[in-house]
């Protein structure tokens, strides 16, 4: 089930997150220590005005939240306001027992036993789970996971505590995440999102359209095949657009999660242990996932590096879809010889898979960069000649394929340009790997001089789509509409 938490300051704007959300979930938190103090009196009164149940809840600062009353004057207020037709009520687990409690069983109000640890993670989780269990309620746990040990763990609690069957297993924060989209593989019957268009609930909300929409959380089941992508940072990666609208369009029974990753190796004993089918790998994880690799494609050799990675029979493959993403969209003009010589702009990541592809073709390569070093290195390796990034006017005229691979141009830096004294003929093909925004001004100065251009958006694409057949044995199904402003 997907709880919205409600987060205005007044009744009327939790209201509003209700009625803005209500399509995609099944329950409420009323957070009345977000409220206005002039509000608390009509709180009573909320569940009434609502169709689903509410959980009623007054979070301490030291929680999260940020009622700074007295124990004594929070738990009447509380109690106050549980007068009303809540479903559920939040009580702190280190809250004496009272005949509030009794009260509150006589009416058929279910109590959420909760412990919050909005800094780190206890070592004994799952016995402080069975000791809340124990009191006969419903144990609460919303932690702050630090490492990615700390997400194996929280994850372990499905089988760890299998016994206890209504618990909340929360992993706060950005490593949290896929804690709370994978929230049935806790073993928790609940978990927490938030309204888009306000401030979140707390560290690591999702928004209840993203939970439901794109992940489709709910739905998933024992036989989902978990996917994801591992990087650090990772939050504001676009493939779980391009992955889950594919699996929805094929009817593929599998869900695609973004996971914080600060150690490799604890990934790959998750995705042992959550039998996880395949996953992409991001900045800076590419060369470190190498090891762990039973077989590797001739192209994750040559570059040194792998994007993907694929379980094929009780085996971790890696290949690197990069490679052919960049040559997808310049496919046809490569096979008809119409690109003799390129000039790569950077020397990085990215370059050498554009370089490596270009080169397996036999086009002639130059790269230029702005470290010399790193130019000359991939250009030995593959053959090519090398220049110092502010020499690049001297290729004009002389390429056929401009390729751009730096970050320069990329939000929020979209004024800026890699190689400003570089005058486009209007023959070139210009490719330029940033894809936010759409259109660079690199990209854009070889619009105007009449260059044929290619997106960066297209690359990204196109990698994702071999992925997803790698992942799944599938094509990328046509027609599935991809937003990536999500
Ligand atoms: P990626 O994997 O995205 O390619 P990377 O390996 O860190 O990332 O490489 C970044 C590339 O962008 C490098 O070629 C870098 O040049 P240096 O090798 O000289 O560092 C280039 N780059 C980044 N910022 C740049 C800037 N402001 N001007 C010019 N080049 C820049």
């Amino acid at each position: 089930m997907l709880c919205l938490t409600l987060t205005g300051a007044t009744l009327e704007e939790d209201f509003a997150q209700y009625e803005r959300n209500k399509a995609w979930i099944k329950l409420v938190e009323l957070r009345i220590d977000l409220l206005d103090p002039a509000e608390l009196e009509k709180a009573s009164a909320f569940p009434d005005r609502l169709d689903l149940p509410v959980i009623l809840t007054c979070r301490r600062i030291s929680d999260g939240g940020r009622c700074d009353l007295p124990e004594r004057q929070r738990l009447g207020l509380l109690k106050h306001v549980a007068s009303g037709n809540f479903s559920y009520v939040d009580i702190e687990d280190d809250v004496k027992k009272s005949e509030f409690e009794n009260d509150l069983h006589a009416r058929g109000i279910k109590i959420i036993r909760s412990f919050h640890d909005c800094e780190g993670m206890p070592a004994d989780i799952y016995s402080r789970l069975s000791r809340m269990a124990a009191k006969g309620d419903i144990p609460k746990i919303a932690v702050t996971p630090k490492t990615f040990m700390d997400v194996i763990a929280l994850f372990r609690i499905e089988q760890e505590l299998a016994d206890v069957p209504e618990k909340i297993v929360i992993g706060m924060g950005e490593m949290g995440v896929p804690t709370r989209i994978l929230y049935k593989r806790t073993g928790s019957f609940m978990t927490f999102c938030s309204d888009s268009l306000s401030s979140s609930g707390a560290p690591g909300h999702l928004t209840a359209r993203t939970m439901s929409e794109l992940y489709r959380a709910d739905q998933v089941d024992k036989q989902t095949h978990i996917y994801g992508i591992i990087g650090n940072p990772v939050m504001h990666t676009s493939s779980p657009m391009i992955h889950n609208p594919g699996f929805h369009a094929i009817r593929f029974n599998a869900i695609y999660v973004p996971f914080l990753v600060d150690s490799v190796r604890s990934f790959f004993k998750l995705a042992e242990s959550m039998c996880i089918y395949g996953f992409s790998v991001t900045i800076p994880h590419k060369q470190d996932v190498l090891p762990y690799l039973g077989r590797i494609t001739r192209e994750v050799k040559q570059i040194g590096s792998c994007n993907t990675v694929v379980r094929i029979q009780n085996m971790w493959k890696g290949i690197n879809t990069d490679y052919y993403g960049f040559l997808a969209p310049i496919q046809r003009d490569v096979e008809q010889g119409m690109i003799h010589t390129a000039l790569v702009i950077g020397a990085g990541g990215a370059a050498r898979a554009v370089v490596w592809a270009l080169h397996n073709h036999n086009i002639k390569v130059i790269i230029v960069n702005r470290s010399i070093e790193k130019a000359k290195a991939l250009a030995d390796e593959t053959m090519g000649s090398y220049d110092v990034l502010s020499n690049v006017g001297l290729y004009q005229g002389q390429v056929d394929l401009v390729v751009q691979t730096t970050s320069v141009g990329m939000e929020p830096d979209v004024d800026s340009d890699p190689a400003p004294g570089f005058q486009f003929t209007g023959h070139e093909i210009v490719y330029d790997l940033v894809y936010k925004p759409h259109e660079t001004k690199f990209l854009g100065r070889a619009k105007a001089a009449g260059c044929r251009v290619q997106y960066g958006i297209d690359m990204l694409l196109q990698q994702g789509k071999l992925q997803f057949e790698a992942f799944t044995g599938y094509h990328y199904p046509p027609k599935v509409y991809i937003d990536l402003s999500n």
